[in-house]
């Protein structure tokens, strides 16, 4: 059993998380509701409830979650679900869909008994009226921290993963990044195992960034070299690839695990054994150049 998530947010959610898997619970069980415990947390300012909203001061959010076998369920521009996630394990599970948006998402909601909430909290708005004033686009970086993405392999090893944002902050009003996307923001195929990415949604949705680095893997690179080579990818493939930030995370069905980001300042929260660790990733930018570069 192995729970692997993005950011410090990820260790409590980690802990959510190997309760589950812990007592032979699911790794979707495990998944949905580790990741619920960022959404539900108002400190968290990049995930769910306490989310930064966009341009207009309206926070969207967007969510997706998928099993060992493809399965998979997505929601995006969320602007009244608490719990984008669980939202998304009910368009899996109980549509026909992969994906719904906005209004219809919110429509589907209520049918499911999931009640509307008003997301944008006093501190997010302060913050917003606050950039309001100074209208300095602010990208979701290593200060801002980012979505939560998880993956986890339960005790029948089975995996799952999910993934849950409320995207950059003062982003344009409808726009949606790679969270809510299969095979951007996450990818899991049970035989080869699983991969979750955060970040800048552009750089990452611009190569497919979850699905190349399980394709990578297929292919036979560990989990540690699938997520530098998808780090390369963007290096070599992105002219401005310094200015943004995105980390990737993988397991392999052997139970390998792996970690890197492009700049200084991602961490991933590791549990295994019952013991949760909070990692610093590897990076490619050199440290010395990220200094320079964040002045
Ligand atoms: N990675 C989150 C976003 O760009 O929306």
């Amino acid at each position: 059993m192995i729970v692997l998530s993005t950011w410090n947010f990820g260790l409590p959610a980690n802990k959510v998380a190997w309760q589950i898997v812990a007592n032979n619970g699911t790794a979707l069980d495990a998944v949905e509701h580790g990741v619920r415990h960022a959404e539900a947390d108002p400190e968290v300012r990049s995930v769910g409830y306490g989310g930064m909203p966009d341009k207009d001061g309206i926070v969207t959010l967007d969510a997706c979650i998928m099993d060992h076998y493809g399965n998979c369920g997505s929601v995006a521009y969320v602007k009244d679900i608490k719990h984008p996630v669980t939202l998304a394990r009910r368009v899996m599970e109980r549509t026909d869909h992969i994906m719904l948006v906005g209004e219809g998402a919110s429509k589907f909601a209520e049918s499911q008994g999931i009640m509307r909430d008003y997301l944008l909290t006093d501190d997010a708005r302060t913050r917003w009226k606050k950039w309001k004033k100074t209208q300095d686009f602010q990208q979701v970086n290593w200060e801002n921290h980012d979505t939560i993405g998880m993956i986890a392999m339960d005790g029948a090893g089975l995996f799952a993963g999910a993934c849950t944002t409320s995207g950059l902050a003062w982003k344009m009003h409808g726009r949606v990044g790679d969270s809510p996307i299969i095979g951007s923001g996450l990818f899991v195929d049970g035989s080869v195992g699983a991969a979750v990415a955060t970040g800048h949604g552009e750089s990452i949705m611009k190569m497919c960034g979850s699905f190349l680095v399980v394709e990578l893997m297929r292919n036979g690179a560990t989990p540690m070299e699938a997520c530098k080579a998808a780090a390369r990818r963007i290096a070599s493939t992105q002219p401005d690839w310094k200015k943004n930030q995105a980390g990737f995370l993988a397991m392999d069905i052997h139970g390998n695990v792996g970690g890197f980001s492009l700049r200084n300042g991602f961490q991933y929260a590791h549990s295994e054994n019952g013991v949760h660790t909070l990692i610093d990733s590897e990076h490619l930018l050199p440290k010395e150049e990220h200094e320079v570069q964040s002045t």
